[in-house]
C-alpha cells in the first residue's frame, strides 16, 4: 500500500519537542518525514537536531515553508504567532497545550499576581479568536495536542459513552505532581498561569470532551460548559511553607494548587484538581460517574506493572515512571509511558486526519472551550470562588 507522505517540522527543542519526535516514529498510517526543528536557543537546537539527524532551521519562517505540518512545542506565550503564520501558509498545526492564554502587558514590571482577571479572560479569548479566524481562512487545521483525549483509557471510555448512550452525572479528575521541569513554567508571562492552566487543562479537556461525546451520542450535539467556580493557592510561596526540598519551589507569580468546579449546560458538573504539591510521581486520573456505569481512567500511575527493589541503586539506569522521588521499594512502572499517556495515539490520529481531511477529536473548539473555562475560572478565583459564566467562542 502506498502511504501518503507528510513532511513536518518542530518548533521548540525542549521536553515536548523530544516526545513529539519519539511519537512521530510510531505513526504507521501515514509516512511522516521529520524535516527539522527550530528554536531561538541555537546551542540547544543544535544538540536536539544533531543527535536526531534532522535539519536545524535558521528561522520559523524557513521551517514553515518546508513542511506540511508544524508542531508547536514552545512555551505557551509563543504558540499564537507560530500557529497563525503556519495557518496563513496553509499548513496544519499540532499545537501543544495550553492552546494560548494571557501573558501580561509586556511591561518589565508585569506580575501575574496583580493584574485584573477580567483582562486576562478578554485577552485570552481574543487570542483564541485570532487563531480560529486564521484556521477558518486556511487549508490547514488546528490539531490541539491534548494527549489525554488519545490516552487509551480515555479512548475506551469514549467508546463506552457512545455505545451505552449514558448520561454523565459528574466527573472528577486530577493532574498533579511535584513540579514542572520547565524553567519558563513558573512565570506567568510565559505560561499564562500556574497549575490550573498548566496541569488542570488536561483533565479539564478530557471532561469537556466526554460531555461533547455524550451530547453527540444522545442528542447529536455537544454539551458544553456553562459556568465555573474556582479557588487557587500558592502554597510553596507561603512564608510558613515547610520546604523539605522534594517539591519544586521556584515559582515566581503563579499558583501551585487549583480546584475548579465546572457546570455544564445540562446542569451536570465536573470537579478538577491540579497541583504541584504531590509526591510519589505523576498523579493523572479521571473518573466518570454516569447513569449506567462508572469508569476510572488511571493514566499515571496505573498497575499494568509493579516492581520492588530494596535499593534504588539497582535501577539507576532503568526508567521507571515520570517524576518519582525514589526507585526504592515498590514502584508502579509505566512499561510504555508514551502509549499510556496517549502521545503515540494522538500523533497517529492527527496525521491520519491531516492525510484524510477528517476532523480530529481534539480540535480548535475543544482547545477554545478549555481556555474559556480556565480564564473564567481565574476570574472566579479572584472573586474567591463566586460562579462565573463561561463565554463560548463558537
Ligand atoms: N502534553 C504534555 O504532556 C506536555 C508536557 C510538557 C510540556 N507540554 C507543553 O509543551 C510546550 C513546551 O513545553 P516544554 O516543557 O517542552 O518547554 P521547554 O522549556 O522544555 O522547551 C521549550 C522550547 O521552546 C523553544 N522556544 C522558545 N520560544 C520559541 C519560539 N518563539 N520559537 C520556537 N521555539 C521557541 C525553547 O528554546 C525550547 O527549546 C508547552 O506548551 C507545554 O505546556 C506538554
Amino acid at each position: 500500500m502506498d502511504l501518503k507522505v507528510l513532511r513536518c517540522g518542530i518548533a521548540g527543542s525542549g521536553y515536548a519537542a523530544k516526545f513529539h519526535f519519539e511519537a512521530l516514529k510510531r505513526v504507521f498510517g501515514v509516512r511522516v518525514e521529520i524535516e527539522g526543528a527550530y528554536s531561538p536557543n541555537h546551542e540547544h537546537l543544535e544538540q536536539f537536531t544533531s543527535v536526531r539527524n534532522i535539519k536545524a532551521f535558521q528561522s520559523i519562517d524557513e521551517l514553515i515553508s518546508e513542511v506540511d505540518v508544524v508542531h508547536v512545542c514552545t512555551p505557551p506565550s509563543a504558540h499564537e504567532p507560530i500557529v497563525i503564520s503556519a495557518l496563513r501558509s496553509n499548513r496544519h498545526v499540532i499545537v501543544e497545550k495550553p492552546f494560548t492564554g494571557y501573558f501580561g502587558d509586556g511591561s518589565i514590571g508585569f506580575n501575574g499576581d496583580d493584574f485584573p482577571r477580567e483582562t486576562g479572560l478578554e485577552q485570552a479569548l481574543a487570542s483564541v479568536r485570532r487563531m480560529i479566524d486564521a484556521e477558518k481562512k486556511s487549508k490547514g487545521k488546528i490539531m490541539y495536542a491534548e494527549n489525554w483525549i488519545y490516552a487509551p483509557s480515555v479512548m475506551k471510555e469514549r467508546e463506552i459513552l457512545q455505545k451505552t448512550r449514558a448520561q454523565i452525572l459528574w466527573i472528577h479528575g486530577e493532574e498533579s505532581h511535584s513540579g514542572s521541569h520547565s524553567l519558563s513554567y513558573g512565570q506567568w508571562k510565559y505560561s499564562g498561569g500556574g497549575s490550573m492552566i498548566g496541569k488542570g487543562c488536561h483533565p479539564l479537556s478530557a471532561a469537556l470532551h466526554f460531555k461533547q461525546v455524550e451530547g453527540k451520542a444522545r442528542f447529536g450535539k455537544s454539551i458544553r460548559p456553562m459556568s465555573v467556580s474556582a479557588r487557587i493557592h500558592a502554597v510553596t510561596r507561603m512564608q510558613n511553607y515547610s520546604d523539605e526540598k522534594y517539591l519544586r519551589n521556584t515559582y515566581k507569580d503563579i499558583e501551585d494548587f487549583a480546584q475548579v468546579h465546572v457546570v455544564f449546560e445540562d446542569g451536570t458538573f465536573a470537579d478538577i484538581f491540579a497541583s504541584e504539591l504531590v509526591l510519589g510521581g505523576v498523579h493523572n486520573w479521571i473518573e466518570v460517574n454516569t447513569s449506567n456505569h462508572r469508569t476510572i481512567c488511571n493514566i499515571t500511575p496505573n498497575n499494568a506493572m509493579q516492581t520492588y527493589t530494596p535499593d534504588g541503586k539497582h535501577y539507576s539506569d532503568v526508567y521507571i515512571v515520570e517524576k518519582t522521588e525514589t526507585k526504592s521499594g515498590w514502584s508502579s512502572v509505566s512499561p510504555d509511558e508514551s502509549w499510556f499517556t496517549g502521545y503515540q495515539h494522538e500523533m497517529e490520529a492527527f496525521y491520519r486526519s491531516a492525510a484524510s481531511g477528517a476532523p480530529p477529536e481534539s480540535d480548535s473548539t475543544l482547545a477554545a472551550d478549555t481556555i474559556s473555562t480556565i480564564y473564567a475560572a481565574y476570574l472566579s478565583a479572584e472573586k474567591k470562588g463566586s460562579e462565573v459564566a463561561v463565554p463560548l467562542i463558537s
